[in-house]
C-alpha cells in the first residue's frame, strides 16, 4: 500500500511511518510542517530507506498538498497532522483552529480533487483515514464508556477544534462520497513522545530529581494505550475498516493521574534506587482550566469487526517506556534544554483573560 501520513513527524505519526514501512512493508509519504512538536530524529531508523520519504510542508498549504498527492499517487491518507496540547491550547487557540480546522478542510478538499481523478478501480479503494481523540466526546462520570455513537461534548479549545474536524471529515463522506474512516483513540503513552505531557514529563523530572507536578487533586482518570497498540489498529482500520464508518480505539487501562505518576516513580525506584522514594517528588498544583474528570474508550467494535485488541498491559507498556526514556537521552535531552524545559502550560493569569496567541 502506498500512503501518505501527515503529522509523520509527532509522536503517533513516528511510530506509524516505522510501523507501515518496516512491519507492514507498506510505502510511506511523511508530511509535516514541523512544528515545536516534531522530531526528525523519531525518524532516524527509516533514514536509508527506499519505501519512505519526506516533505515539509503545511497543511493548510492546498497547492503543496495536490502536488504531493499528485506526485505520490497514494492508496490512503492517514491524517495525524495536529495541534495536540490542551494546555497550550488554554494559553493561545489560533494554532488549533489553523491546523486542526482549516487545515484539515485544506486537506479534505486536496484529496477529493485527487480522488475525483482517479480511475475508477482506484476510487473505490481510496482510503482516507482521520484521526482524532476521546476528548471529543467530553468528560464521564464515575460510570460509563464512549462509544461510536456518543455525542460529541467538547470542553477544551483543543478538543473543540478536534471535534470540528471530525465533523468535516465525516461531512465529506456524507456529501462527496470521500471513503472517509474515522477513528477515535484514547490517551497514549510510549517512546518518542514529546516531554511536554504526563508520562514523559514525569519520567524525565523524576529522573531529575525534580517536582512532579500532579493537576488538581490527580484523581482525573484517563484511558491508557500503548502507542504501538494504535498504530497497530490504524493499520487494521486502513485495510479492513469500512468507509463512512467510525471505530473508537482504547485499551481498556483506566488510571488516574495520581496512579500514573506514582507507577512511574515505583518502576523508576526498582530500576534506578535513589536514597529517597521518588514518590516524595509529587506535587500538586493548580489544576488545568475546565479539566475533564474522566474518559473511557467502549472499543468492542474495532476487536469484534477487525479483530483488533491491546497486546501491552499498563503496567509492561509503562516500564518498556520508562526503560526507553532511560537509555535515549540523545532524543529528549535537546528537546528539555532547548524547545520546552517543563515550564506550567495552559494557567489563565487574570491579566492574559481573553488573550489569543
Ligand atoms: N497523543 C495522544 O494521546 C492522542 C490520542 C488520540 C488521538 N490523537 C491524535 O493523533 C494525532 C497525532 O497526535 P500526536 O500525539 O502524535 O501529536 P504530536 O503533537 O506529537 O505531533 C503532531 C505532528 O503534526 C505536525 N503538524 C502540526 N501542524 C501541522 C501542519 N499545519 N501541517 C503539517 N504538519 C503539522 C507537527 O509538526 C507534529 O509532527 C493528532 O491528530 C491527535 O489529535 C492523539
Amino acid at each position: 500500500m502506498r500512503v501518505i501520513v501527515t503529522g509523520g513527524a509527532g509522536f503517533i505519526g513516528s511510530a506509524v511511518c516505522r510501523n507501515f514501512v518496516l512491519r507492514q512493508g507498506w510505502t510511506v509519504l511523511n508530511i509535516d510542517k514541523l512544528t515545536y512538536a516534531a522530531s526528525l530524529g523519531s525518524l532516524d531508523a527509516l533514514k536509508t530507506d527506499s519505501r519512505y520519504s519526506f516533505l515539509r510542508v503545511d497543511i493548510c498549504d492546498r497547492a503543496a498538498l495536490e502536488k504531493a498527492l499528485a506526485g505520490f499517487a497514494p492508496e490512503a491518507v492517514l491524517h495525524l497532522a495536529a495541534e495536540t496540547h490542551v494546555d497550550r491550547s488554554i494559553d493561545g487557540s489560533a494554532p488549533f483552529i489553523q491546523t486542526n480546522v482549516v487545515g484539515t478542510h485544506t486537506l479534505l478538499e486536496a484529496c477529493r480533487a485527487h480522488w475525483a481523478r482517479l480511475p475508477n478501480d482506484r476510487r473505490s479503494g481510496f482510503r482516507f483515514l482521520h484521526v482524532s481523540t476521546d476528548e471529543v466526546f467530553g468528560s464521564l462520570g464515575p460510570t460509563g464508556q464512549f462509544c461510536e455513537t456518543s455525542p460529541y461534548d467538547p470542553r477544551s479549545p483543543y478538543a473543540a477544534s478536534k471535534a470540528a474536524s471530525d465533523h468535516l471529515a465525516r461531512a465529506w463522506h456524507e456529501t462527496y462520497g470521500l471513503p472517509v474512516i474515522l477513528s477515535n483513540c484514547s490517551n497514549n503513552y510510549g517512546p518518542f513522545q514529546f516531554p511536554e505531557k504526563l508520562i514523559p514529563l514525569t519520567i524525565l523530572n523524576a529522573l531529575e530529581g525534580k517536582p512532579l507536578p500532579v493537576y488538581g487533586d490527580g484523581q482525573n482518570i484517563r484511558d491508557w494505550l500503548y502507542v504501538d497498540d494504535h498504530v497497530q489498529a490504524l493499520a487494521l482500520v486502513l485495510a479492513n475498516g469500512r468507509p463512512g464508518q467510525k471505530y473508537n480505539v482504547g485499551g481498556r487501562n483506566e488510571h488516574s493521574n495520581l496512579q500514573v505518576v506514582e507507577a512511574i516513580c515505583d518502576i523508576l525506584d526498582e530500576l534506578v534506587p535513589s536514597a529517597q522514594k521518588r514518590r516524595r517528588l509529587i506535587t500538586f498544583v493548580p489544576d488545568r482550566p475546565g479539566h475533564d474528570r474522566r474518559y473511557a474508550i467502549d472499543p468492542d467494535k474495532v476487536e469484534r469487526e477487525l479483530g483488533w485488541s491491546a497486546a501491552e498491559s499498563f503496567h509492561s507498556g509503562l516500564e518498556k517506556t520508562v526503560r526507553w526514556y532511560m537509555a535515549n537521552r540523545a532524543w529528549w535531552e535537546p528537546l528539555r534544554t532547548g524547545v520546552y524545559a517543563g515550564h506550567r502550560l495552559g494557567l489563565i493569569e487574570a491579566g492574559r483573560q481573553g488573550q489569543s496567541a
